[in-house]
């Protein structure tokens, strides 16, 4: 006899994790097998309010993670935005999953992390050795960007995207392809032990980019290459912390060794279309 999974989703709170939780049931995935698991209840009364079990679990409290992992045959473990040994709190998740016999583990991991050397890569790096080493069954989700890491709208204001990427492409998506493709592989089987390379299916560069962002808002919007260091000095002008500006830029440095691009259509692949097209995705930036 098969039993229905039972599909929990960390981070539900966050942008991916409630809009996969929305592209589970846009799937047919009833809101009574779906567990939302979030650091404060209070904030996901619209998840309850749709029939989906909320429970608190917080990366930092193993004990929270146990009792939320109970009954949870498949998990997403969205990736924390919480860099305070994030490896540890990764670590947190995945025993409790294990201890709680969990039967998948889809983790969102980055695009090419095992070959990354970009400072981001670190801790998907760590965790996924994690993964291994726990015996659950395991999917690798390795997001690359999303497309809404750039403030267009800010893009438009300013005239200018700046970055440290050189003419070098990356292939980003928006938010919405990855929960897709997240949900895909919560809710149907065959994907343990599989690693996702995913991403859009256009490889762009920063300038293709501010030259859309310019063709669609009819204003002058051009791409402004600076060094590493450069650019980290200004995102600190702007107001950045000076641990997040390097990074910033480091990842920069990672799209001109080709660490943010792919040939790999595993996103198209697993979501039955072609990735939302970048004009698209700028067009929603410029009208949200
Ligand atoms: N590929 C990319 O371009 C890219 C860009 C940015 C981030 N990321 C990574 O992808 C993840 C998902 O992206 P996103 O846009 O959904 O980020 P997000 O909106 O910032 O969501 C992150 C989620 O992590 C949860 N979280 C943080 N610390 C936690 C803890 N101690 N216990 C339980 N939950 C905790 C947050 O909970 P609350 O809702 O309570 O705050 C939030 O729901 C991020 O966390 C980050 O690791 C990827």
């Amino acid at each position: 006899m098969t039993t229905t999974p039972i599909i929990a989703v960390t981070g539900a709170t966050g942008h991916l994790g409630h809009l996969t939780l929305q592209a589970l049931l846009e799937r047919g995935v009833p809101a009574g097998n779906l567990v939302a698991l979030v650091r404060d209840p209070a904030k996901a009364s619209d998840l309850a309010a749709q029939g989906i079990q909320v429970r608190q679990a917080d990366y930092k409290q193993p004990g929270t993670l146990r009792a939320a992992l109970s009954g949870v045959t498949r998990l997403l473990f969205v990736s924390s935005n919480d860099f305070d040994d994030r490896v540890g709190q990764h670590r947190n998740v995945i025993e409790a999953a294990r201890d709680a016999g969990v039967d998948l583990i889809a983790y969102t991991s980055l695009l090419n992390a095992d070959r990354s050397g970009m400072i981001l890569a670190g801790d998907h790096q760590a965790t996924e050795a994690i993964l291994r080493e726990s015996g659950v069954p395991f999917t690798l989700l390795r997001n690359g960007w999303y497309t809404e890491n750039y403030d267009l709208k800010g893009a438009v204001k300013n005239g200018a995207i700046l970055g440290a990427a050189g003419n070098h492409a990356l292939n980003p998506a928006p938010r919405q392809d990855y929960a897709e493709a997240a949900a895909a592989v919560l809710s149907s089987d065959g994907h343990a032990g599989q690693t996702y390379e995913l991403a859009g299916d256009e490889a762009i560069t920063l300038a293709d980019l501010a030259a859309e962002v310019a063709r669609q808002s009819g204003q002058p919007v051009a791409y402004h290459d600076l060094s590493a260091e450069e650019y980290a000095r200004t995102l600190v002008g702007f107001g950045v912390s000076e641990g997040f500006a390097h990074v910033l830029a480091d990842s920069d440095t990672g799209i001109t060794r080709g660490e943010l691009a792919t040939d790999r259509r595993d996103l198209s692949r697993l979501i039955g279309r072609p990735t939302t097209p970048v004009t698209q995705a700028v067009q929603a930036a410029l009208t949200a």
